[in-house]
């Protein structure tokens, strides 16, 4: 699938939920956010009908995010699901590492390819407060595992207030390093104001060569992260949904006032 501006759409990530057990500070209110109704989120199978026809469309790779993802009930049976698709050559999930350590062996099990994990400090006080409350050991086991796992590559994430060259991400460049885990850099965003940039070592925020379409939690297909179109593949069926959201993907981003990191899954 092409779109108007002749850049190639492969690429599907998927919110399976909008549910998450961290409040990172730079995507969820402390309070946490108001959560979509049970029947407003899209079932497994509807998922699954979903990727399979962006699969005939050209996608090719497939991401799978929140929320955290590994709060949804019966993550794995739909990790199963997916990986049976034939035409998927890149099946990845993007995390934030608290549930892994107990998830990692099952994931490769069930056919997921590599994983991604968040991580923006190595001090431990420091990742409680940006995550309001997580506890980074956890994180730490949960990249062990997935490495053991052969969940290959690792990939951490690492959100950067200023630069990469700040003591935090100095110090998560180093611990990659050590641990042969390839680390990118992913500058804060914020959405309304439409500030994104491009993550260092990474695709992201790359609008000329941007190749993504988004599903999330609610079935609504999004062509960009910082852009408010949607097309509902409940409404309009999931073909026609596809089909005019990357017809209309934008040349590049703008502002996004409806949507939140923690239900588009970033
Ligand atoms: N700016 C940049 N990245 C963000 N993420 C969430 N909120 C933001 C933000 N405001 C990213 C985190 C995490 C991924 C799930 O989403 O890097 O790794
Ligand atoms: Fe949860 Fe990820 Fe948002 Fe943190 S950034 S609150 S881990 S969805």
């Amino acid at each position: 699938m092409y779109d108007r501006y002749n850049r190639k759409i492969n690429y599907l990530r998927v919110s399976i939920t909008d549910r998450c057990n961290l409040r990172c500070i730079y995507c969820m209110p402390a309070e946490g956010v108001k959560l979509l109704d049970h029947k407003d989120i899209l079932s497994f199978e509807e998922i699954v009908l979903v990727i399979r026809e962006a699969v005939t469309l050209g996608i090719t790779k497939v991401r799978i995010t929140g929320g955290e993802p590994l709060v949804r009930k019966g993550v794995i049976s739909l990790i199963e699901k997916i990986a049976m698709i034939e035409g998927i050559s890149d099946f990845g999930l993007t995390t934030n590492g608290v549930l892994l350590s107990s998830f990692a062996v099952d994931l490769a099990n069930a056919g997921l390819h590599r994983i991604n994990v968040s991580l923006d400090t190595l001090d431990p006080e420091k990742f409680r407060a940006i995550t309001r409350g997580g506890d980074i050991q956890k994180v730490l086991e949960g990249i062990e595992s997935a490495q053991k796992a052969g969940l290959n590559p690792v990939k951490i994430n690492c959100v950067v207030r200023n630069s990469s060259n700040e003591p935090d991400a100095v110090a998560v460049r180093e611990y990659c390093r050590e641990n042969g885990l390839e680390a990118r850099f992913i500058h804060e965003m914020s959405l309304a104001d439409g500030c994104f940039t491009i993550v260092e070592n990474g695709h992201g925020g790359d609008c000329a060569n941007c190749n993504r379409l988004r599903l999330t939690a609610s079935g609504m297909i999004r062509p960009c992260l910082f852009n408010d179109i949607q097309f509902s593949t409940r409404e309009l069926g999931i073909r026609e949904a596809l089909e005019r959201a990357a017809g209309l993907k934008p040349e590049q981003g703008s502002v996004n006032s409806t949507g939140g990191f923690h239900n588009i899954g970033g």
